[in-house]
């Protein structure tokens, strides 16, 4: 197939699939959906901001091929139950014995999300591919078949493990992304370099500048190097039952109380991952894992991007968060832990003294 983009496989045993990495990849999407044959009727769900900017992109999106587009709330309210029904509704009217449909999710990671989801139900299952448009999507939520919609009490708790049929990651879309949410997707990025890959940390603390610029090549570099990691993660443990797939939340540990506590003040998901990654690391520290220097080039490279590596946060609310977390039942805590950049462990046993005296030193050393 085609020359402008590289191609990441995704090897499990029952539903391999390709990841392409490129730029404008239009073309490209179009001749996969013609030679693939994954259905004769797509149902393209996206939103109204991603439709607006993106056009004529999806109007000649799945070529001969006839499809209807399904545009869905900006942001996390489109993983709602109300969402989810819209999708099977439009699809159950539209579907008719000589229909073999598909799904095309074009968006950020809530509809990729939310539309993986509703592919994963409809009739025990429809096949889909993902068109991540946010940095986030393209590093992380796309790849590796995790599905899911929120209800009102909690996050990602209807879901499943389905994985899509291809992922086709176009770096172009970046350029009309946010540079606020460009950051969010950065934070995800350094923690890849953090837990699997030291040239690639190497690489980002380089870069920053032209990284920040959307500089074509070195753009897409972080991405394939990101996925790559992400896609071998996912080989080993697909269904997250091994502990393998673990070391992805390296700092999310403290992001979740974070996010949990910052509930009406809301601190987006990669600004708590950083300060997150930024604890996890002073922690090792503590317990003798990693040395000083190494949480310190952490917090150096997330500053760089402008991600808050601190945050003026109550360590006795955070803890009280934390030990509502279900992890702490048994009175002890698994978290994954910095050994050196490039090296992360899962490791089990931490006292709630630990992370409570930890957390009150993280607050009154950094500024
Ligand atoms: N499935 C997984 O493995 C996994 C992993 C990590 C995160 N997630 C989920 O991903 C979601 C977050 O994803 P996200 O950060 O992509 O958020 P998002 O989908 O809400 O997108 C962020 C914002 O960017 C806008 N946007 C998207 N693409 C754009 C573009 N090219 N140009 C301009 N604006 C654009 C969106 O409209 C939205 O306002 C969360 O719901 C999280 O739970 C899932
Ligand atoms: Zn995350």
């Amino acid at each position: 197939m085609v020359t402008n983009m590289k191609q990441i496989k995704v090897k499990l045993k029952e539903s391999p699939y390709p990841i392409f990495i490129g730029e404008n990849l239009k073309k490209e999407i179009s001749g996969y959906l013609k030679d693939s044959k994954l259905g004769n009727f797509a149902v393209i769900i996206s939103s109204k901001k991603i439709h607006s900017l993106y056009k004529g992109f999806i109007s000649t999106l799945t070529g001969k091929i006839p499809n209807i587009v399904i545009s869905v709330a900006d942001g996390e309210a489109a993983k709602s139950k109300k969402w989810l029904f819209k999708i099977i509704n439009e699809i159950m009217a539209i579907d008719t014995w000589n229909k073999k449909i598909f799904l095309v999710c074009f968006g950020g990671g809530t509809i990729g999300d939310l539309g993986g989801f509703a592919a994963s139900i409809y009739k025990r299952g429809l096949p889909y591919i993902q068109i991540p448009t946010t940095l986030l999507s393209q590093i992380d939520s796309s790849i590796g078949g995790k599905t899911a919609i929120d209800l009102e009490k909690a996050k990602n708790v209807l879901g499943s493990f389905y994985q899509p049929k291809a992922v086709f990651i176009d770096s172009t879309f970046l350029k009309t992304l946010p540079l606020k949410e460009i950051r969010q997707g950065m934070a995800e990025a350094i923690k890849y370099g953090v837990i699997a890959d030291k040239n690639l940390f190497d690489f980002i603390d380089a870069n920053h500048c032209r990284l920040m610029k959307l500089e074509s090549n070195p753009l897409k570099r972080l991405i394939f190097s990101c996925v790559k990691i992400k896609a071998r993660i996912v080989e080993k443990d697909e269904l997250e039952n091994r502990g393998i797939r673990t070391v992805l939340n390296y700092g999310h540990t403290l992001a979740h109380a974070l996010e949990t506590a910052s509930k009406y003040k809301k601190i987006p998901h990669g600004s708590a991952v950083s300060v997150g990654m930024a604890y996890a690391g002073r922690l090792s520290c503590y317990l003798g894992k990693c040395s000083e220097g190494e949480a310190v080039r952490v917090e150096k490279v997330l500053k760089s991007f402008g991600l808050p590596w601190n945050t003026a946060f109550d360590a006795s609310k955070i803890f009280k968060a934390l030990v509502y977390d279900k992890k702490f039942i048994s009175g002890k805590i698994r978290m994954v832990i910095l050994y050196k950049i490039g090296k992360v462990e899962v490791l089990s046993g931490i006292s709630p003294e630990v992370i409570k005296k930890t957390l009150a030193l993280f607050t009154k050393t950094q500024h």
